[in-house]
């Protein structure tokens, strides 16, 4: 059986969509375990209502005894390593992950990012395509999932799905419009590396 292992940080709408696929049969793997940066994410009650372990890693914490970042990421990566992950799934991690983490599972690192590629890398990516658009800068925005490399939400594209920006709409509207493409593409592109078609 595959066996995912899901980072995240915060709500888990993302994640929720991989346990549903997972209990419907739509997806052949489980997920092994689930990972977040932040104690108060709520994906991680979505995580235990589904019977999945969950651990919670602190970078605070772990600055404070005076390791690194690098170290965290290796320490990250050790936690993770033990749950014997098929592929690693970033689904609203919001650190970005050095070569410490990155090389412990190579090409099995995969991170959705609500933007096309090459546009909008890091945070706030919806609200920026959307005063791009404002601008006239941009017609439409888009979802991507991408193979983690060291270069923040740079890697090579496993999936994408153009998203249409409408006039006059909030960027609360267009977040929802994209949380919901998100929905069907993350399941999607684990489906796709899974059965290495990509
Ligand atoms: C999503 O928009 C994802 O693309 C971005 O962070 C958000 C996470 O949402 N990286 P959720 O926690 O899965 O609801």
């Amino acid at each position: 059986m595959n066996r995912l292992v899901v980072l995240i940080s915060g709500n888990g709408s993302n994640l929720q969509a991989l346990i549903d696929s997972v209990a419907g049969g739509d997806l052949d793997a489980e997920i092994a375990a689930v990972v977040s940066n932040r104690a108060d994410a709520f994906g991680l009650t979505r995580a235990e209502q589904a019977g999945i372990p969950t651990k919670i890693v602190d970078l605070k914490a772990v600055l404070a005894t005076g390791r690194n970042r690098i170290e965290f990421d290796a320490d990250v990566a050790d936690l993770v390593a033990g749950y014997q992950p098929d592929l690693v799934v970033l689904a609203g991690w919001m650190l970005v992950l050095s070569e410490a983490f990155l090389n412990r599972f190579p090409g099995r690192v995969i991170n959705l990012h609500p933007a096309l590629p090459g546009t909008f890398p890091g945070t706030h990516a919806i609200e920026r395509a959307h005063a791009a658009f404002q601008r006239g800068e941009i017609k439409r925005t888009g979802v991507m999932v991408h193979r983690v490399v060291p270069a923040v939400d740079a890697g090579p594209v496993v999936t994408l799905e153009p998203v249409p920006i409408f006039p006059d709409e909030s960027v609360a509207e267009l977040e929802e419009r994209i949380h919901h493409v998100e929905h069907n593409l993350i399941v999607a592109a684990v489906d796709l590396v899974l059965r290495g078609d990509v």
